[in-house]
């Protein structure tokens, strides 16, 4: 959407969190949150369950006041506006569709509390079920659709009054993962179609990761890192992330001088850590821990043994332990008819050096 001031186009629809802050009694549900979406971005909240996603939005769309904190659209500060007034489109997991209500009804529930024009408010319907293909379906009541289709008019009746912004919680949560995996591609053609800022939270990584710009991962109600998809599973910022996003081999290692050793004091692949000392922990991806049994006894990588092999289909998913008792995954694609060691070989754990991130927490 886009507004023109001064002669020039400026995009709407930018998101601005200043420190927000929201308590329930003694518990901190959101906790100095501070984030900002550009006009036409998609951003996710990712967290597990109780990590203040949904506080955080329902401050945004204006159902929660903050304690302390700012919320800014387009540098306007809407922090105490009520939600009505805020002009966001909001989308819940539960659709709360009006059952009594045919989907066009629905559709133009919000233009009809505006007091828009009939024959506005038909032609408005009628070109927003066509942009969530629902237009051969607009004299059907909600009990007459699927779930799948009865969220598209959930969609619909946020788009319908042209919000800069959109709100979803959850919207797919409650579906099947074949519908949902379809839904989500329906909802990110639609993002690129009518370019609107879209919040989303979730609590599924695959989600998140399909669909963002960006993500923000929360847990215990604060941001813990804000980053696009490939580089938040690439460089974690610090251990919840790496472990809640994707699988991961934690690594305990020690620092000396900026060089990482192992458990049993050999050096591990990783790029040379600015002149730290101590203990850390290192970050490698099941599908980046390469296991060599042709390269046991040698002074590369982790000594050990493969003690489980599990075909999953796509892949193989290999169990070492290492000499020193660590546990580690390691991920193959089954692409070739390619040896693959057995249960009980001895290997050297290893990886590239560019694929392994070093945490000091
Ligand atoms: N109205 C309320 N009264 C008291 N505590 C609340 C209230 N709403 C949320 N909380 C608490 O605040 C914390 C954050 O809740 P929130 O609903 O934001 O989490 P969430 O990340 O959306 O979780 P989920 O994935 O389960 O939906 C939780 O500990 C929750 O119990
Ligand atoms: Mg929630």
């Amino acid at each position: 959407m886009r507004a023109k001031v001064s002669g020039t186009d400026v995009k709407t629809g930018g998101i601005a969190l200043h420190n927000l802050q929201k308590r329930y009694g003694s518990a901190t549900a959101v906790d100095d949150v501070s984030l900002s979406v550009s006009p036409g971005e998609f951003i996710s909240l990712l967290g597990p369950s109780g990590s203040g996603k949904t506080t955080t939005l329902m401050m945004v769309a204006g159902f929660e006041l903050p304690d302390s904190g700012r919320v800014l659209l387009d540098d306007r500060d809407i922090t105490r506006l009520p939600p009505h007034r805020r002009e966001l489109g909001v989308i819940f997991q539960n659709y709360a569709l009006f059952p009594h209500m045919t989907v066009a009804e629905n559709v133009a529930y919000p233009l009809r509390m505006r007091r828009v024009a009939k024959a506005e408010v038909e032609a408005r319907v009628r070109r927003v079920l066509d942009q969530v293909h629902l237009g051969a379906l607009a004299s059907r009541r909600p009990h007459q659709m699927s779930g799948g289709q009865q969220q598209r008019v959930a969609i619909a009746r946020a788009l319908v009054f042209d919000p800069p912004v959109l709100l979803l919680d959850e919207p797919l949560g409650a579906l099947d993962k074949k519908l949902r995996e379809h839904l989500r591609g329906e909802i990110k053609t639609l993002h690129k179609e009518v370019g609107k800022t879209m919040i989303y939270v979730t609590h599924d990584q695959d989600e998140a990761l399909a669909m963002s710009d960006r993500v923000a991962v929360m847990h215990e109600g604060r941001i813990r890192q804000v980053s696009a998809p490939q580089e938040l599973y690439r460089r974690p910022a610090d251990l919840f992330v790496a472990s809640f996003v994707g699988e991961v081999n934690l690594i305990p290692v020690k620092l000396k001088s900026g060089v990482v050793y192992g458990g049993a004091g050999e050096k591990l692949p990783a790029a040379p850590w600015p002149d730290a000392d101590g203990d850390a922990t290192l970050c490698v991806r099941p599908e980046h821990l390469h296991l060599d049994p042709s390269a046991a006894g040698s002074s590369h990588g982790i000594p050990g043994h493969v003690v489980g092999r599990t075909f999953i289909g796509d892949a193989t998913i290999f169990e070492f332990r290492s000499d020193s008792r660590l546990r580690l995954t390691s991920k193959v694609l089954n692409i070739s008819a390619k040896s693959m060691p057995d249960v009980g070989d001895a290997c050297a754990a290893s990886w590239a050096v560019s694929d392994a991130t070093v945490l000091t927490e």
